[in-house]
């Protein structure tokens, strides 16, 4: 591939990300057998690895969708905020929520308190990447694609600036 002015490196290719996606898809459609599980895409980041993840579930399901915005450039702002909430209510549901990255925490942190009074059966977390090394709050995704060091990341949903989201890989940012 021609060198990117925007790229560092190539992090994790679309390869390992097709076949870590499929794993989880397994993984999720056997632990959930029986329970109509409704996934909960969180937009915008999570959206691309939600249409492939959920092209790789083999029980029946549900989607449902929220938004929530928290960064700014690469800077996290702290202040989480609900752009769009979910259409379905969630009493009594077994709710996946499928995130593209774990990285302070706060997003998380923030819906899982916004969605704890709902009712829900249960509520679990999958994401493609998690970052721990720079959790600020403790959240603890069940399903994790891949663990990360603590690099700017971008594509397959990721972006700087509202770009790059549509890159096949992950990419380390070139600043
Ligand atoms: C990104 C990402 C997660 C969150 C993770 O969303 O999609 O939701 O940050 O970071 P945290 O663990 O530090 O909270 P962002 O707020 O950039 O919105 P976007 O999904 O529209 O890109």
């Amino acid at each position: 591939m021609a060198e990117q002015p925007f790229l560092e490196r190539i992090l994790i290719s679309q390869e390992q990300i097709k076949q870590r996606v499929a794993e989880l898809g397994r993984e999720i459609s056997t632990d959930y057998k029986g329970k109509k599980p409704l996934f909960v895409g969180i937009l915008r980041g999570g959206i691309i690895f939600y249409a492939d993840l959920l092209r790789e579930i083999s029980i029946d399901c549900n989607m449902d969708f929220m938004s929530l915005s928290s960064y700014a450039g690469t800077k996290s702002t702290g202040e989480v905020r609900t752009m769009l909430d979910l259409r379905e209510s969630i009493k009594g549901r077994h709710v996946v929520i499928v995130e593209d990255i774990v990285d302070t925490g706060l997003t998380l942190d923030y819906l899982m308190k916004s969605l704890a009074d709902r009712g829900a059966a249960s509520i679990e977390i999958c994401c493609l990447l998690d970052k721990p090394c720079n959790r600020k709050v403790d959240v603890s995704p069940k399903y994790v694609g891949f663990t990360i060091e603590n690099e700017f990341v971008i594509g397959y949903g990721l972006d700087y600036n509202e770009l790059y989201r549509n890159l096949p890989y992950i990419g380390v940012f070139k600043k």
